[in-house]
């Protein structure tokens, strides 16, 4: 089932998301649908709050990036109760996008290795180094369990010029090609 995401401007894309058990209900149709409203909306990393729910969930497939990322070849996998242990190395730039900010893309900069540890769909624990394409998505996806949205780490330039659009999308002026949940 394809889930309605939510737009920037509502509140529980703010809120710093919250620990599972495995007795969460509904969790591997969660998953699915995750997996279903993310691939019809053409992302390539959809986090739990993006769908309403304040939980630390993500899932990420950045297989069709694979051209420019081989790293991202047949990188598919589900975040549970992601913690970051630590971020390190080279700052680069990349140029991304969200489907909670539909229209949008900036450079953002971050570094280049990021360490988590996470329980996967079948609440197996890791704790692995990631690099390259697969931090860039993943950190993306993490900052969203706390509260945080690309745009808030662009350059003060840049966010004042796209500052009106940011605020047209609230107000539900700009909307997506996809299933979203109208703002309050
Ligand atoms: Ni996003």
């Amino acid at each position: 089932m394809v889930l309605p995401i939510c737009l920037i401007g509502n509140t529980v894309l703010r809120k710093k998301a919250k620990d599972i058990d495995k007795d969460y209900p509904g969790l591997d149709k969660l998953i699915e649908d995750m997996y279903e409203t993310m691939y019809k909306s053409e992302g390539v990393g959809l986090a739990a709050p993006q769908v309403g729910k304040a939980i630390r969930l993500f899932v990420i497939d950045g297989d069709v990036m694979n051209e420019e990322y081989p790293d991202l070849k047949g990188f598919k996998h589900v975040f549970i109760n992601a913690k970051m242990i630590n971020e390190e190395g080279d700052e680069w730039s990349f140029n991304e996008g969200c489907l909670s900010i539909p229209g949008i893309r900036e450079d953002v900069k971050r570094l280049s290795k990021f360490t988590l540890q996470y329980y996967d769909e079948n609440w197996e624990y890791h704790e692995q180094v990631f690099e390259g394409g697969q931090a860039r998505i993943m950190q993306h996806e993490y900052d969203h369990l706390e509260g945080i949205l690309f745009t808030d780490k662009i350059s003060p330039i840049r966010r004042r010029l796209i500052k009106s659009k940011l605020v047209s999308i609230s107000k539900g002026k700009i909307i997506p090609k996809y299933k979203f949940v109208k703002n309050k």
